[in-house]
């Protein structure tokens, strides 16, 4: 698919992945609509990637909040007439072993934020984008999508639901030119996943990824209507235990739960930033 020309939303467009894949995809020649609910920080990305005389748009909103989502959709109508690819990028991680009750409403944020926000940007523009064919729509979900980690419980099913709707929409509008595409990054350093216990390991550091890697693979899954890409490309491999040999992935994976334990006791290793409220 062309990007040149073609009209854009990326949502979480404020900071990391989706700011990178702004800029990216306003590079490539499209006009952009930069979604997310810091309207100071939009508007200097607005400016960052050719500002609205260039054609692209900022909206301040919450993804998780449908009324805003319809909102969304009502000015993608009224100011482009069309939606070429939506990325629903935005999203979270309220990280913390699930303990109970409490637990049960953290839980529920993340799923508004992560998979709701995904499916009410979803629906609400898929009749636009449906207008729009070839049309392309890119999910961000997660390595922890494909492999649930301790202390990762909301997330992971944030995730996991992600992969399941993904999957099947992508079957389901595949005879209508539209592409659902998945993305999976494994760890990123970001705002809001700043990492610091990996990006001080001297080993662990290496397997770290970038914003302009995701943004990459994001540009690729549209251009080339890739189902799905996990960035950086070799994470792919840590599926292979999971499935081939589950014992030895339940053992590894208590034994990385026990090295995580350890950075955050010795303070390496922070709660990762909650943005969800
Ligand atoms: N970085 C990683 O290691 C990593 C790994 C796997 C997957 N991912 C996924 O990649 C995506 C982007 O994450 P990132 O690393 O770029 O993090 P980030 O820098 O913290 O960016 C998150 C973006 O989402 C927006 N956002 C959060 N809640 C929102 C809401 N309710 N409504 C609208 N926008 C909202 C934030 O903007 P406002 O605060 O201005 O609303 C921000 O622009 C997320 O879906 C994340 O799960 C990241």
């Amino acid at each position: 698919m062309e990007l040149t020309s073609s009209v854009c939303v990326v949502t979480g467009a404020s900071s990391g992945i989706g700011r990178r894949t702004a800029l990216d995809l306003a590079r490539a020649g499209a006009r952009v609509c930069v979604v997310a609910r810091r309207r100071a920080v939009l508007e200097e990305v607005l400016a960052e990637i050719g500002g609205s005389d260039r054609g692209h748009s900022l909206f301040v909103g919450d993804v998780a909040d449908r009324a805003q989502v319809r909102d969304l959709a009502e000015h993608m109508s009224a100011t482009y007439g069309r939606c070429d690819v939506l990325v629903n990028n935005a999203g979270y991680s309220d990280d913390g072993t699930f303990e109970g009750p409490d637990d049960v409403e953290r839980l529920e944020r993340v799923m508004a934020v992560n998979f709701y926000g995904v499916v009410y940007c979803t629906g609400e523009l898929l009749p636009l984008i449906l207008e729009s064919t070839p049309s392309s729509i890119v999910n961000i979900s997660s390595m922890a999508g494909r492999l649930g980690l301790g202390g990762n419980a909301s997330y992971s099913a944030s995730k996991f639901a992600i992969n399941g709707f993904s999957e099947s929409l992508h079957i389901d509008l595949a005879g209508r030119d539209v592409c659902v595409s998945l993305i999976e990054p494994g760890f990123i350093p970001t705002e809001g996943f700043p990492h610091p216990g990996l990006q001080k390991d001297s080993v662990m550091r290496h397997a770290l990824g970038t914003v302009e890697d995701v943004s990459a693979a994001i540009i690729d899954a549209i251009e080339n209507r890739k189902m799905e890409r996990v960035v950086p490309r070799w994470y792919h491999l840590l599926q292979l235990p999971r499935v081939l040999l589950p014992r030895l992935h339940r053992w590894a994976s208590l034994k990385m739960n026990e090295a995580r334990s350890r950075r955050k006791d010795d303070g390496t290793e922070e709660r990762t930033q909650e943005s969800g409220s």
